[in-house]
């Protein structure tokens, strides 16, 4: 047999390889704090409904916002917003409004109490339908119950988490007959 011309890779970095992206900014209201933290681990469940599952640490301020309210807004920037995005999600927000430090700016939502964060090319107002799996894992199941999205960014370049504070950009798109809608 050939041998191989790989190496093992760290079972820890295989998140790397896998990562779906893009990474969005989650924003959150519990009373009269909002909040904003990053996200990258997220995944489409459903379709229609549109499901999907995000990891939200225990750790970070935002857990306990979202396990509370069972609410919360995911917010897709595009590429122009790398600096606050990483910003957002390198400082916790139980010391600072990071509306404020990053200049982002919310706006009401139609039927969550978490604000949109307006500079985001799409925003998507998201409830908790399901935390089966929030102990053990920190994934919360939520349904997007109304989606924003800013038509004028006919081509928005959304960042994707490569690890280690590296991001791929979208770049070439490319279109193939697929049954997938
Ligand atoms: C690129 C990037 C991706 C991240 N993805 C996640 C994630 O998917 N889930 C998570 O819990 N934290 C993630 N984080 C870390 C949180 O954003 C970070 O812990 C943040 O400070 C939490 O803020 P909070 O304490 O205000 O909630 C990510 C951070 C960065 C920079």
């Amino acid at each position: 047999m050939k041998s191989m011309a790989k190496s093992t890779l760290p079972l820890s970095l295989v998140y790397r390889l896998l990562e779906p992206g893009p990474v969005v900014l989650v924003s959150t209201s519990s009373g009269e704090r909002t909040n904003i933290m990053t996200m990258s681990w997220h995944m489409m469940v459903d379709f229609e409904l549109p499901i999907l599952a995000c990891v939200i640490s225990n750790r970070g301020y935002s857990f306990e916002a979202v396990r509370r309210t069972r609410e919360f807004v995911i917010n897709i920037p595009t590429v122009d917003l790398a600096k606050k995005v990483v910003g957002c999600g390198n400082i916790s927000g139980r010391s600072i409004d990071k509306f404020k430090k990053f200049g982002l700016t919310p706006s009401a939502a139609a039927c969550v109490q978490a604000p949109l964060i307006e500079e985001c090319y799409a925003n998507l107002e998201c409830k908790v339908i399901d935390t089966k799996l929030t102990t053990k894992y920190n994934i919360f199941i939520c349904e997007v119950v109304k989606a924003w999205i800013d038509r004028s960014k006919t081509l928005p370049r959304t960042m994707h988490h490569r690890g280690n504070g590296k991001f791929v950009i979208d770049g070439e798109t490319i279109k193939l007959p697929s049954r997938m809608k």
